[in-house]
């Protein structure tokens, strides 16, 4: 498999580098081979060439059976117009790529039920798929601009019914794997593309009548979350709203980052980490690379259709987190059983982890 690597800024490249071990482990032990090729993106690649997403970079990504990003964005940046910042080469790169499905998984893991500052017993067993359309709204919605001298500025909240349709499908689809339950999130009582949006998921659920659906306005669903995150099976919405849920259903999981993500139905899938390029812990060691292994492991189950080696990155996790192991993040004070560690400390303990796990699959089989 060709995986083109885009680790960005900030934190991106130590947390990448963690989730490229993992997927090399699982290589070596299954007889797979990962082909990387590392490439310039964000606030690097306008440094190295001065663009956020240079044309080798593009067709790279383009060329390649997986597109694996760490993160983007700088303050260096932060006076620059959207169009030329750092995140504007991950937009431009979504867009090529065409994903526009974009899954977010947000899991109470037991181990870190105290790390939440919601109680326990509220967050026990949620475990939340987020389908966040990725490629409308407001976004990439035109027109778009700032005058100015006119003091206004403009953007376009815009989806049309096919687009709707098209990610609706794969939200029910996964909710059929799940626990058959779909919440589709708009804000029907004030906007016309709500009020799209809702009529059209109406539609589509008529080929799914085993799918118990609701419908939740934004507003509402964000305290909902925090109140009752168990309710909650797949949750279809927007592409704002949805970076603005899945940034609170984080809570859930007591960190940003162990939230992993994969985009599917493009030419590429493309796969994130939902947190951001942290700048203010880059280079210290503090950052946490689960949600980039965890991301590694969609990788696995979306693009490589290695679904038990993307289990056993996931059994490897919850495991190394059972026996205490917490970086800085997850760190909390006076407790006795917990250790913390570095982020390539915590890569190597998955890694090591992930090997024992598939040790003993490959005994087992062997019998
Ligand atoms: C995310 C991020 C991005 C987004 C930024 C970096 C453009 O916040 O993936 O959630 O807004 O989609
Ligand atoms: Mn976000």
């Amino acid at each position: 498999m060709k995986v083109t690597i885009v680790a960005g800024d900030g934190i991106g490249p130590e947390v990448t580098r963690e989730a490229m071990q993992i997927l090399d482990a699982v290589g070596q032990l299954n007889g797979h081979r990962f082909h990387f090729i590392e490439m310039p993106i964000g606030g690097a690649a306008i440094r190295q060439i001065g663009t956020p997403l240079p044309p080798d970079t593009l067709q790279a990504a383009l060329d390649s059976d997986a597109v694996l990003l760490g993160a983007v964005g700088g303050n260096e940046f932060n006076a620059l117009p959207p169009s030329q910042r750092p995140e504007a080469g991950l937009l431009q790169l979504r867009h090529a790529l065409g994903g526009f499905a974009n899954l977010r998984p947000s899991i109470a893991y037991s181990s870190l039920s105290n790390n939440s500052p919601l109680r326990p017993e509220v967050t026990d067993s949620a475990n939340i798929l987020f389908v966040r359309e990725l490629l409308g709204g407001l976004y990439f919605g035109e027109p778009r601009s700032w005058n100015r001298d006119a003091g206004a500025a403009l953007n376009t909240m815009r989806y049309t019914r096919d687009e709707v349709v098209r990610v609706a499908r794969i939200a029910f689809e996964l909710a059929r794997k799940r626990r058959r339950k779909l919440t589709s999130v708009d804000k029907a009582n004030v906007l016309e593309v709500s009020q799209l949006w809702r009529a059209t998921v109406i539609e589509v659920a008529a080929e799914y009548p085993d799918i118990a659906l609701d419908h939740q306005y934004v507003d509402a669903c964000a305290m909902h979350l925090m109140n009752t995150p168990r309710n909650f099976d797949v949750v279809l919405t927007e592409n704002l709203f949805g970076d603005i849920l899945s940034d609170e259903a984080a809570v859930i999981t007591g960190s940003l980052g162990m939230l992993p993500s994969a985009t599917i139905g493009g030419k590429v899938n493309l796969y994130e980490p939902v947190h951001g390029s942290a700048p203010d812990i880059a280079g210290t060691g503090k950052a946490n690379p689960l949600g980039a292994i965890l991301t590694a492991a969609m990788l696995l189950r979306h693009s490589a259709n290695l679904e038990q080696d993307a289990q056993a990155i996931e059994a490897a996790v919850e495991n190394v987190l059972e026996r205490g192991y917490r970086t800085a993040d997850l760190a909390r004070t006076n407790q006795p059983d917990q250790q913390t560690v570095s982020t390539r400390e915590m890569g190597k303990l998955v890694f090591e982890t992930l090997n024992e796990i598939i040790d003993r699959r490959q005994a087992l089989h062997a019998v």
